[in-house]
């Protein structure tokens, strides 16, 4: 469904990401793990459309969207969850839906959501709120709730847990994990890499920009040892040519 191929990304003369292979499938939940700076989330803003590709490309449900728009992406049923969240603090929970839902015609975007608020019950008890009133973890609900209202079918989530109480993580987890046997690819980019292996079916670990690791979530729960050396690797610098 999703397929970089040789995917690399970065921002004019800064490679962030170095000529990844990764795939994604409908009702999988992939996990992209690595330690800070090592180009997790501008491989997100690649895939979303954000972020310049610089080498190799992006298929999506057998299309070559390389060189596609932002919104172009979004209607071929891509949305992002970004790291920070970025919700509009001064509108209401239900005007910053509405936002996320702008590529819909107004029937489509009102059972949209319904589907967002049956998802997460919180919301529509603060239907009416200031988001900027929300807690952390009511806003990470509203910030996939707004991804989810264009429909999408490949879910990107940039640093789900990150500052959140652990019950908090639990409920948007659980909602992630709805999400996939619905159908959804989801792909996860997370800190808590214990939270992340749980629920991963295929991991991808990048430092500095490459691949370090890639298999499936068994492959990975197996081998935490594994993992966790790859994390440590922040702050080592790239690997010598
Ligand atoms: N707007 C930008 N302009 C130039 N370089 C950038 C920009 N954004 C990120 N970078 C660089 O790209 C590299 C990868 O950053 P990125 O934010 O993708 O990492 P990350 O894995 O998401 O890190 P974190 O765990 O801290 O969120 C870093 O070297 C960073 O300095
Ligand atoms: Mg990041």
């Amino acid at each position: 469904m999703l397929e970089l191929r040789a995917m690399g990304c970065g921002y004019g003369q800064i490679r962030a990401l170095d000529s990844l292979d990764l795939t994604a499938a409908p009702g999988t939940l992939t996990a992209l793990l690595g330690p800070n700076g090592a180009g997790k989330t501008s491989t997100m803003m690649a895939i979303a459309g954000h972020v310049q590709v610089q080498q190799g490309a992006i298929w999506f449900e057998g299309r070559d969207i390389t060189r596609a728009s932002p919104v172009a992406r979004t209607r071929a049923g891509i949305s992002i969850a970004p790291e920070g969240r970025r919700i509009f603090p001064d509108l209401t929970v239900a005007e910053n839906l509405l936002v996320g839902g702008y590529t819909r015609r107004m029937a489509e975007a009102r059972a949209a959501e319904e589907r967002v608020l049956d998802l997460f019950p919180r919301l529509r008890e603060r239907h009416r709120q200031r988001a900027g009133s929300l807690s952390g973890g009511e806003q990470q609900m509203l910030a996939i709730g707004r991804a989810l209202m264009a429909g999408p079918r490949l879910l990107l989530v940039d640093e789900l847990s990150l500052g959140l109480m652990p019950a908090m993580v639990d409920v948007c987890l659980a909602a992630l994990l709805s999400l996939k046997e619905q159908g959804l690819a989801i792909m996860l980019v997370e800190q808590n890499t214990q939270r992340a292996l749980e629920v991963a079916d295929s991991v991808t670990v990048i430092a500095s920009g490459r691949m370090m690791f890639q298999g499936s979530g068994a492959q990975a729960r197996a081998n935490p040892d594994l993992v966790d050396s790859l994390l440590g690797l922040s702050g080592h610098g790239p690997p010598a040519d």
